[in-house]
């Protein structure tokens, strides 16, 4: 007789909205055996976080090929140093949007699909990274609240996040982000699942023929809900964490930290599978 044995996905739940603690070791998660468990149990939790597995950036990499397709973060690049040192990161003012909640590409046609940052070196204070889930925050709406947005469309522009950390930019920077262009997108994203999630962030400019103080207060509620305490997970970094989410379904953000300490953090992620309709 001939005895076979696959491995297992062991976790822990962090949150009942939000959040799990995959204990596997890292050459089970490499061995790729685990990667259909791993995005069943995301797309329910939103969040998944590896203590201490300490992925090199190719373990990093060929980890994220096993979840879906891989996606460089640029020319010839599989990893993204997340840093504000320019020797790692040549483009920083790029990171002075992920201070604000967002999802990864929004403006894209198809946004990010999974994503994966591990810790290497810490901040000297504050950093942590914060995440919500906007499948449970959309569920756990009233349905006079989800009839009234079903059908309601927002104009997302990346320049509307400039606003956000620099109040008075030069004309010149508002004009090279506002070539990035605008994009009109559902506040419910209905999924292929059936599934339906909140669509907001920081590029969330108004509510499409909505007057536009209504627009604001609807906006900025909806942000206070699905990104609060029920739906939200905090990370505390520590060297050699890593955190996935499902882009999809969940926002994030960075909390202030300090700008000389050297915080790193580096990034993997794979393609969307489907477009925010
Ligand atoms: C990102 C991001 C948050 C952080 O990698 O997309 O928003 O804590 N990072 O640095
Ligand atoms: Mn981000």
């Amino acid at each position: 007789m001939t005895v076979l044995e696959t491995t297992r996905l062991k976790y822990e739940e962090i949150k009942p909205n939000i959040g799990a603690r995959v204990l596997n070791s890292k050459e089970e998660l490499l061995s790729g055996e685990l990667s259909a468990d791993i995005r069943e149990l995301i797309e329910r939790k939103g969040v998944l976080v590896f203590k201490q597995v300490h992925f090199t950036n190719e373990e990093q990499v060929a980890f994220t090929r096993t979840l879906g397709t891989f996606m460089p973060e640029g020319e010839g690049e599989d990893v993204f140093n997340i840093s504000l040192d320019p020797k790692l990161n040549a483009n920083k003012d790029y990171l002075k949007g992920s201070l604000f909640w967002h999802a990864d590409g929004t403006m894209n046609p198809l946004p990010i699909g999974y994503a994966i940052l591990s810790s290497r070196v810490l901040p000297t204070w504050g950093g942590n990274t914060e995440f919500c889930n906007t499948y449970a925050a959309y569920d756990a709406l009233d349905e006079e609240t989800k009839a009234k947005i079903a059908k309601l469309k927002v104009m997302h522009a990346a320049w509307n996040s400039v606003f956000y950390y620099e109040p008075e930019p030069s004309q010149a920077y508002l004009e090279a982000m506002m070539r990035i262009g605008n994009i009109e997108l559902p506040v419910v994203w209905t999924h292929k699942s059936g599934r339906k999630s909140l669509v907001l962030g920081c590029t969330a400019h108004h509510v499409v023929d909505m007057d536009w103080v209504e627009s604001a207060r609807l906006l900025n509620g909806l942000r206070e809900w699905a990104t609060s305490e029920p739906f939200h997970y905090a990370h505390e970094w520590e060297v050699g964490d890593a955190v996935m989410w499902d882009n999809t379904g969940t926002m994030h953000r960075a909390r202030p930290y300090d700008p000389d300490c050297g915080r790193l953090l580096v990034r993997t992620k794979t393609g969307g599978e489907e477009p925010i309709v």
